[in-house]
């Protein structure tokens, strides 16, 4: 049976999320049996330098993450017309807008008056309109300025001429995009269609967001996203958790620009399976995504998983952690599988893989190495600092 053809089996009711694009299974029929596959070895360093060093974390602002699109949020956090959505993960107070239209916008969250946050609170709302705290000067969704209390005191204020800094702004595959600086040009051209077909084709723009979580860590960004970029370390650091569910194996690699897409067999995965009866083809593959520069998709067979990772300072990163359902649960089954699934990505991802990131960026922030060093089961990684170097020039 094709695996677009499996059907969810009507008991238990769960829903899993179990659609799939052309290509994702094109990747899913590549992937080799497990006795077949050979992990290449590869020689592979990066300076350490650049865990730790303030000119190289300037270097990534300037180049990438205030100069590139990057996702903010989830389309499913500002889920109708009148949502609005604060958001400062970035060290760029933002708010976000989807207007009668169904358009998203981004603006940077500081009144026109003098500089006030419009939206104080992160928690996703509905409002008509944006009303300042501080004097009360009232936005449209669209960012105009439309009402200003005692506006005969300011001699020749032109509303007309003061709306909301508008930033450059694309919704795409469920993600929320936008450019930090500006002054930037509107140019999207970066994002991969291929993603955003996956996206669409795993219902991440209609995904219910079962549980949000920011992480505050003591790492740089890119020691937090490592782990999502290999499979070396899940038998290690995951023994007592999900450790036994993978295997060490090589995995289809493919690269859409300058985003990357992972897609392994689990240690139960044997291309025979994919001939017979899938029940549901996350609970024999995994699918990881990373949206360049640090977001990062991974499915398991109930939910999603999106981390958006955002660098806050050379050796400190915020995540944002989202687990999507394809609706909330409606059923006591279904209720008690997310909760269980939630509590053990919580702790798999914050006590494990931030873990890990916290104390490596201790043991470098030692001086003890010149260079870190990447085997074959994380060839991924040093092709990604490919890729974010060549972002440099
Ligand atoms: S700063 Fe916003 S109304 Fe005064
Ligand atoms: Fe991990």
């Amino acid at each position: 049976m094709a695996v677009t053809d499996v059907q969810t089996p009507a008991r238990p009711r769960l829903a899993a999320l179990d659609t799939l694009s052309e290509s994702q299974i094109r990747a899913i029929r590549a992937i080799p049996r497990h006795d077949a596959a050979v992990p290449p070895a590869i020689e592979a360093c990066r300076s350490a330098s650049i865990f730790t060093a303030d000119e190289r974390h300037a270097l990534e602002q300037a180049k990438v993450f205030r100069a590139l699109p990057v996702p903010v949020t989830l389309s499913a956090r500002l889920p109708e017309p009148g949502s609005v959505l604060a958001h400062d993960g970035y060290g760029v107070p933002l708010v976000l807008t989807r207007d009668k239209d169904g358009q998203v916008r981004a603006f940077l969250n500081a009144c026109q008056h003098k500089g006030s946050k419009v939206v104080e609170s992160c928690e996703p709302h509905m409002a008509g309109r944006l009303v300042c705290p501080y004097h009360a000067w009232t936005y449209r969704l669209d960012g105009q300025l439309m009402g200003v209390p005692r506006q005969e005191t300011f001699a020749g204020l032109d509303k007309s001429t003061r709306p909301l800094a508008q930033l450059p702004c694309k919704e795409s595959g469920g993600l929320i995009w936008v450019i930090l600086d500006r002054h930037a040009k509107a140019d999207f051209s970066s994002l991969s269609d291929q993603f955003a077909a996956d996206f669409e084709a795993m219902e991440i723009p209609t995904a219910h967001v079962y549980g949000y979580k920011r992480f505050d860590l003591k790492a740089n960004w890119k020691l937090v996203l490592e782990p999502f970029l290999e499979g070396y370390h899940v038998q290690r650091l995951h023994a007592q958790s999900i450790g036994d569910m993978f295997a060490d194996v090589p995995n289809v690699y493919d690269r859409f620009g300058r985003h990357t897409r992972q897609i392994s067999g689990k240690m139960n995965f044997s291309p025979d399976l994919l001939e017979g009866e899938v029940k549901n083809i996350h609970d024999i593959v995994t699918h990881a995504y990373l949206a360049f520069p640090s977001t990062v998709v991974v499915t398991s067979p109930y939910y999603i998983s999106v981390m958006i990772i955002m660098p806050t300072g050379t050796t400190s990163s915020k995540v944002d952690y989202f687990m999507l359902t394809r609706g909330p649960p409606d059923n006591p089954k279904a209720e008690s599988l997310y909760a269980r699934s939630y509590e053990l990505i919580l702790k798999v991802f914050g006590t494990e893989d931030f873990r890990a990131a916290e104390i490596s960026q201790e043991g470098l922030n030692s001086g003890a190495l010149d260079t870190v060093v990447y085997g074959g089961l994380e060839h991924a990684i040093p092709e990604f600092y490919e890729i974010l170097e060549a972002a440099f020039v």
